[in-house]
């Protein structure tokens, strides 16, 4: 049996033998974020892959963000790790219903958080990320503006811009949502020497409780230069791990035992070293209208960012 050090080096021999750069997302495990060329957050992967000089990128996440590495890079090969990894909340909406709000509300702006399908950024005004929802938000010449599909980062921009009138629907991410107050509490009691760093797809009431509220890139930077020792980390508990190899002089604890993401975790080291093989990941291919309009949405963060 090969052990995973040895699994790791043929990986990246491979990779380079095949001109194929890895990209890791945070929520990945770190067996995988150690043969990546980036690893990071949605957006700032999809950001980098464009200028990498590798004709093939392979995205260890899930699909939405391979959707959003090909629509700005699309020239490269660009393969989803595990074909089966989807991110839940991403698939929420559905394209139809959001065009049909559009007919009706023809004066709205409509923001599409990034965990969205490319198919349904398609009808949508402008994307947002976690760090730039309230920026570009803030920025919109509507003022009526419907936030799709996360009700609690939807929550946390209306509370941030009171001049705009956020329109929200039902939906969230379903693994930062089943976080309850209770536990955010118990958290803190149990650590009160720590921050709770928070990412704000948990429910109001968490991220409430909350010393600093931001996307995943923006927990593990402030985590990382902040002079305090201890840090409770209130998004997927990966972040914890790999904080704890980055700063071994600190000491960071989950909010929660459940905040694992079933999907992060179905691409493992087997699957990258199978892609890598030219024997696996799916590549992605999607029609031209939808690479166009699509990247017309994110363009426009872009442009507002
Ligand atoms: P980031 O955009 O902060 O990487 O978050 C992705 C995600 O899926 C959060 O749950
Ligand atoms: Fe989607 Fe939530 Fe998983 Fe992020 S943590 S990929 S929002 S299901």
């Amino acid at each position: 049996m090969q052990t995973v050090y040895a699994l790791q080096q043929e990986i990246l021999r491979l990779k380079k033998e095949h001109d194929i750069a890895i990209l890791a997302h945070s929520y990945q495990t770190h067996d995988i974020l150690e043969v990546a060329d980036l690893t990071g957050d949605s957006f700032a992967l999809s950001a980098a892959a464009a200028k990498l000089p590798q004709k093939t990128v392979l995205m260890c996440g899930v699909r939405f963000m391979a959707e959003t590495v090909k629509l700005l890079s699309p020239d490269k090969t660009v393969l989803l790790s595990a074909s089966q990894a989807g991110c839940p909340m991403a698939e929420q909406m559905s394209k139809e219903s959001i065009a049909q709000y559009r007919r009706e509300h023809p004066d709205h702006a409509v923001v599409a958080y990034i965990n969205t399908t490319a198919e349904l950024k398609t009808v949508c005004d402008v994307c947002v990320t976690s760090s730039s929802a309230v920026s570009i938000v803030s920025k919109l010449p509507q003022k009526d503006v419907l936030f799709i599909p996360d009700c609690n980062l939807g929550a946390f921009v209306a509370a941030a811009c009171p001049d705009k009138n956020v329109i929200l629907m039902k939906g969230g991410c379903p693994v930062h949502t089943a976080v309850t107050p209770e536990e955010a509490a118990a958290a803190k009691a149990a650590h009160p020497d720590a921050l709770l760093l928070c990412h704000p797809e948990c429910l109001p009431a968490v991220t409430a409780q909350a010393d600093m509220a931001g996307s995943t890139a923006d927990i593990m930077r402030f985590a990382r230069e902040s002079d305090r020792k201890e840090f409770i980390i209130g998004t997927e508990n990966s972040i914890v791990e790999h904080l704890q190899y980055e700063c071994p002089d600190k000491r960071f604890y989950p909010m929660s035992k459940g905040l694992i993401c079933t999907d992060m975790k179905l691409t493992t080291l087997s699957d990258v070293y199978r892609a890598v093989s030219g024997d696996g990941g799916e590549e992605i291919v999607l029609p031209p209208e939808t690479m166009q309009k699509a990247r017309a949405c994110i363009d426009r963060m872009l442009e507002l960012g």
